[in-house]
């Protein structure tokens, strides 16, 4: 991986400052400051399972028990977390550039903190953790409920000797539409699952039109958020990448900011 010192702020300060279509493109890294632990690195891992293994169908037709506790602690995880520093100077760089700029945020997160801080143009490629998905009338619904069923009262425990529950299928959550009574599903788009094109056509075109571009806390591995920001440099926008350390894309893009975004976003963004 190339290594590579912070460029200079002040330059990409003035460039934000006569952008006119600007996106926010955000990972898992924005909501660390808040406590949410990121897919890669130390917080990688629920019990003895690598987070990422149990964002997957595979997983949840294995054992939709498990999956929903991961995603039980999960939702009390981002329930409880506050905003940060980061998400706050994303919330207010819109509210006050709106006279003069377009600014969209595009996340990968499923915690709502961008849209908790007061993001209002948001796009949440990959869902929401307080949405449910009906896995037989399809049915998507707003769910804030805590514990969300009765059975999942006190688990989800993330500590590696704590075993599985094994709940019955019959008491995790269940569709109440009509006499539909299909299990229900976290409404987020999981590993080897397609985003859903109309969120994908509102991101893509969000990308094709920016004249700037704010890579923040995402390893850019995962597609197709991963290609994004690399085709808009292509293209001629100007891409700025802030993250603790480089990532497989750094070398295509004109900026990059080494540190928290925490401490890196409200400098970047005050102009
Ligand atoms: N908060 C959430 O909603 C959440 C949490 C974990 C995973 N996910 C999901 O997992 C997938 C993982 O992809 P991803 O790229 O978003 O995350 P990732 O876990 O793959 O990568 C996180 C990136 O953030 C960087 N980072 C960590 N702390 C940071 C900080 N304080 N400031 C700046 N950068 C920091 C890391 O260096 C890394 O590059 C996504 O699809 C997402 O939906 C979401
Ligand atoms: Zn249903």
């Amino acid at each position: 991986m190339t290594l590579r010192q912070s460029s200079d702020m002040k330059k990409f300060k003035e460039c934000l400052k006569t952008a006119k279509e600007i996106v926010i493109l955000s990972g898992a890294g924005i909501s660390a400051e808040s406590g949410i632990p990121t897919f890669r690195g130390a917080g990688g891992y629920w019990r003895k399972y690598q987070a990422a293994s149990l964002a997957s169908p595979e997983a949840f037709r294995n054992n939709p028990s498990l999956v929903w506790e991961f995603y039980h602690y999960r939702r009390e995880v981002a329930a409880k977390a506050e905003p940060n520093a980061g998400h706050k100077a994303v919330a207010n760089f819109e509210a006050k550039t709106s006279s003069s700029k377009k600014v969209t945020v595009i996340t990968q997160n499923v915690d709502g903190l961008h849209a908790r801080a007061g993001t209002k143009s948001l796009i949440e490629l990959h869902g929401n953790l307080f949405k449910t998905r009906c896995t037989k009338c399809k049915e998507v619904l707003v769910n804030t409920d805590t514990p969300i069923c009765e059975a999942l009262t006190n688990r989800g425990a993330p500590d590696s000797t704590v075993v599985g529950s094994d709940i019955p299928i019959k008491s995790l959550p269940h569709c109440k539409k009509g006499t539909c009574g299909g299990l229900l599903r976290p409404h987020i788009v999981w590993f080897g699952e397609s985003l859903d094109p109309d969120v994908l056509n509102k991101a893509e075109a969000a990308m094709s039109t920016c004249d700037l571009c704010l890579v923040v806390g995402t390893s850019s591995v995962v597609y197709p958020a991963a290609m994004f920001a690399p085709q808009a440099a292509q293209r001629g926008a100007i891409v700025a990448e802030f993250n603790l350390e480089p990532t497989p894309t750094t070398s295509e893009f004109h900026y990059y900011f080494e540190g928290p975004c925490g401490k890196t976003l409200p400098v970047a963004l005050n102009i």
